[in-house]
Parts: C-alpha cells; structure tokens; sequence
C-alpha cells in the first residue's frame, strides 16, 4: 500500500504537469474540508488522454464533486466542445462552478444541479445530442440505470469510462450486500450481456488503494 502511493507520487511528480486550474481546484477541496474522493492525478492525466485519443468534442460527467476531473476533461477538448457534468450536490455545483471559472473554462463547461436520474432522463426526452464520451463516477448503487440512460445520449465509437468499480477487490463476490458493490457489479454484468458495447475492466492500484474501472465503446 505504502509503495503504491509513493509510485503514484513519483508518476504525478515525473509525468503529470498540474496548471493553476487544477492546482486550484485540489486546494478548494482542502479549504472546504471535503472527502479525498476525486480522481488521482495520473487518472486525471488518463481521463484527459482518452478524451484527446478519442478527438471528443461533447463529453459527459455524472458526478462532478469539485470539479477536478471537470477540469481536466475540459483541457481535453478544443474550444468549440462542451463537458457537461451533473453534480446532486449545491454546495459541491457551487464549488466546481468557481473552479471551473478560475481555470478559465466557463464557456466549455455546463454544470447541471440536480439529481443524476432526472437530469439525464430529461436530456433524453429533449433529445440531447450525443456525446463522444461519458465518464460514470456518482453513486455506485446507480451505476446501472446511468449506464442505460448513456447509451441513449451515446452513438457508435462513444466511449463510457466507469469508475471506481473494483471495489477494493468485492467486485467478483456475490454474497457482499454493500449497495455498493451490488450496484456495480449489476453494472459490469450488464456491461457482459449488452450487444451495443464492447467492454473491459482493469484494476489499479495507487493514491486511492486497490481500486479500478471499466472501459467500453459503443458498436
Ligand atoms: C467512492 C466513490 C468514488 O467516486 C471514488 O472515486 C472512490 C470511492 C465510493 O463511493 O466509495
Ligand atoms: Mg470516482
């Protein structure tokens, strides 16, 4: 455990150049005393790449916490895209929101204030554009239905990235009743059985533990 945090220090201090946004951004988080819940650096770093290997111009966040990984799915893409990121939270909207202008991507980025279930349905009844890819990091428990609702704001080469689903290596036990771990295990098995998408899961190990996520792309 020990070496994982140091090698994921030594990654963040060699590779990963953090800007004044996302730099910013991590010191609301200290000054307001919220949960180290957001996304690593290096997967930060990796969120951005996907985005930038996938050319995407509209992307998708369902959980924005402080905006962390708003930020860097935001340098991600050029100045005509959009990240749209549905946050239940008021106080944590309001937070990302000054994050977000700080970075200086306040033009790019819409932060929805509501529950995730109803903004997304409301999306799809408004027949929202597709996005090109989707990043899946609120409530565990849910992760199936916002699974379900992507694939109607998604088309063919989207891709959805969902995190957090190793669950400090639960995952393949069928007897843990953690919401948690139903919620995403529910959510990988209909990743196996869906015929839209193509899917994988890798674990990781780093700041945030023995954790991992899936990667799929819709057909
Ligand atoms: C949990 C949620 C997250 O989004 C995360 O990155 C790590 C843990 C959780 O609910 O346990
Ligand atoms: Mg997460």
């Amino acid at each position: 455990m020990e070496k994982w945090i140091n090698n994921d220090h030594y990654i963040a201090d060699t590779l990963i150049k953090e800007d004044d946004g996302l730099t910013n951004a991590l010191e609301s988080r200290k000054e307001h005393n919220l949960f180290e819940m957001e996304v690593s650096s290096a997967q930060g770093k990796f969120l951005y790449l996907l985005a930038k290997i996938r050319n995407a111009k509209r992307i998708l966040e369902i959980g924005t916490f402080f905006g962390y990984s708003t930020i860097w799915l935001a340098k991600a893409i050029s100045d005509d895209g959009t990240v749209v990121s549905i946050e239940i939270d008021r106080t944590y909207a309001d937070i990302a929101k000054k994050n977000i202008a700080h970075a200086g991507f306040s033009n790019n980025v819409n932060i929805k204030h509501g529950v995730a279930l109803d903004v997304l349905n409301e999306m799809v009844a408004s027949k929202e554009a597709p996005f090109d890819m989707i990043f899946i990091d609120a409530d565990k428990p849910n992760y199936p239905k916002y699974m379900e609702l992507s694939l109607q704001l998604s088309r063919p080469g989207t891709v959805i990235y969902g995190d957090n689903v190793v669950r400090g290596g639960r995952l393949y036990n069928e007897n843990n009743a953690d919401e948690k771990v139903v919620g995403v295990r529910k959510f990988v098995e209909d990743l196996g059985q869906l015929t839209s998408v193509e899917s994988t899961a890798l674990q990781t190990v780093g700041i945030k533990g023995y954790d991992g996520f899936t990667l799929s792309v819709v057909k």
